[in-house]
């Protein structure tokens, strides 16, 4: 007979009708995604996966894919003008496009969330070469941000029909990114809720964790988030809406440069924080610069921890506990011209939460940049 702990693992998977393995890969259209390809490797140790574009048939784009363990990055750019491609760009400068879920069954994944209320991207297709046969399909989310539903347990080639085997000959040294730990989307005032409510009713997501304006707020700006994870618990999308402040939100700023909602960070995960941060800076990536007084209040505020003040100063590692424990993170500046999308690095202890204790250093931080920027 079944155990009680069994019951409730079959009753809980049965309820999660929007079953998701994993991030399949995530899609960012960018104007030139050589150069792009280039940064992912030198800066980030990603390695070179895959390629298509003219020299594999394909006339109006050229994407190059580069892994990181389980991360894996797409970049795309146009060929030639008027293409959705360089329509995307032209209107949101470099961001992501499509975060790739990785399902065992496209199609179902497709009519259940058409049929719970999802807008169609692109209908069940099914793609194949010598190494077998993907199934994808697509529906829409916020802004022009897409979700594509990926079924690759009949396929054995390197990323997706189409695409060749890329070596681009680079000595690549990896920086310890394992995978992606969240995704953040920024939605307009007023829209958060209804996002929300998506991720419940078409993807079957529950809500982990919501803030207020009152846990996230500094004397100038303020912002509302609730996470959203699926069934799982492998997935979580946090998603933001700019709340009323003195001066302008951050999200705020994102949806005005980036003409819509849209990807807010990315946030990868390490197991060895101050190695992946030392070395990126290290290759010239710059990140958010936090305040010495925050370093003076840290072991006041999280109590012991296994990493030196010192080393976390120097590097601008940021800390928080919660009642599982603890995680360390960091944002990059915006990876673009735009100031839009960035990454997170962040190494869990234990902690599932998302840095709350952090929120007021790292806003007053990203407030320190508007200001420069003229946009506060
Ligand atoms: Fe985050």
């Amino acid at each position: 007979m079944d155990t009680i702990a069994e019951k409730k693992q079959s009753m809980k998977e049965m309820e999660d009708f929007m079953p998701i393995m994993g991030t399949d890969y995530v899609e960012i259209y960018t104007s030139n995604a050589r150069q792009a390809a280039y940064f992912y490797q030198s800066a980030f140790g990603f390695k070179p996966v895959a390629h298509c574009g003219l020299e594999t048939g394909v006339k109006d784009r050229e994407s190059y894919v580069v892994q990181q363990d389980k991360i894996r990055i797409v970049l795309t750019s146009p060929l030639k003008s008027g293409t959705e491609v360089g329509t995307h760009i032209d209107k949101h400068g470099d961001g992501v496009r499509v975060i790739a879920l990785w399902v065992d069954d496209a199609e179902y994944a497709y009519s259940t969330a058409v049929e719970r209320g999802a807008e169609s991207y692109f209908e069940p297709r099914e793609e194949s070469d010598v190494h077998g046969r993907v199934v994808r399909s697509g529906i829409k989310i916020y802004g022009d941000t897409v979700h594509i539903f990926v079924e690759r347990k009949d396929y054995s080639g390197v990323f997706l029909p189409g695409y060749e085997p890329w070596d681009s000959g680079m000595e690549i040294k990896p920086i310890g990114l394992k995978y992606v730990d969240h995704m953040v989307g920024n939605v307009e005032l007023g829209k958060m809720n209804y996002w929300v409510k998506f991720y419940e009713d078409v993807l079957g997501f529950r809500q982990m964790l919501s803030f207020d304006d009152k846990d996230i707020s500094t004397k100038y700006t303020a912002l509302m988030s609730k996470v959203m994870s699926n069934g799982n618990g492998r997935i979580k999308f946090p998603i933001n809406e700019p709340a009323k402040g003195v001066k302008k939100s951050q999200v705020e700023e994102y949806l005005d440069f980036y003409e819509g909602p849209g990807v807010q960070h990315v946030a990868v995960a390490t197991n060895n924080i101050i190695d992946t941060i030392a070395e990126l800076r290290s290759r010239g990536i710059q990140f958010l610069s936090i305040p010495d007084t925050y370093y003076d209040e840290l072991e006041d505020r999280v109590g012991e921890i296994d990493e030196q003040t010192s080393t976390l100063r120097k590097l601008g590692i940021l800390v928080d506990r919660d009642d599982e424990g603890s995680l360390l993170q960091i944002f990059t500046k915006p990876i673009q011209p735009r100031p839009t999308m960035f990454f997170e690095i962040i190494q869990r202890k234990g902690a599932t939460s998302f840095g709350k204790g952090n929120f007021k250093a790292l806003f007053e931080a990203i407030e320190r940049e508007q200001e420069l920027r003229g946009t506060l």
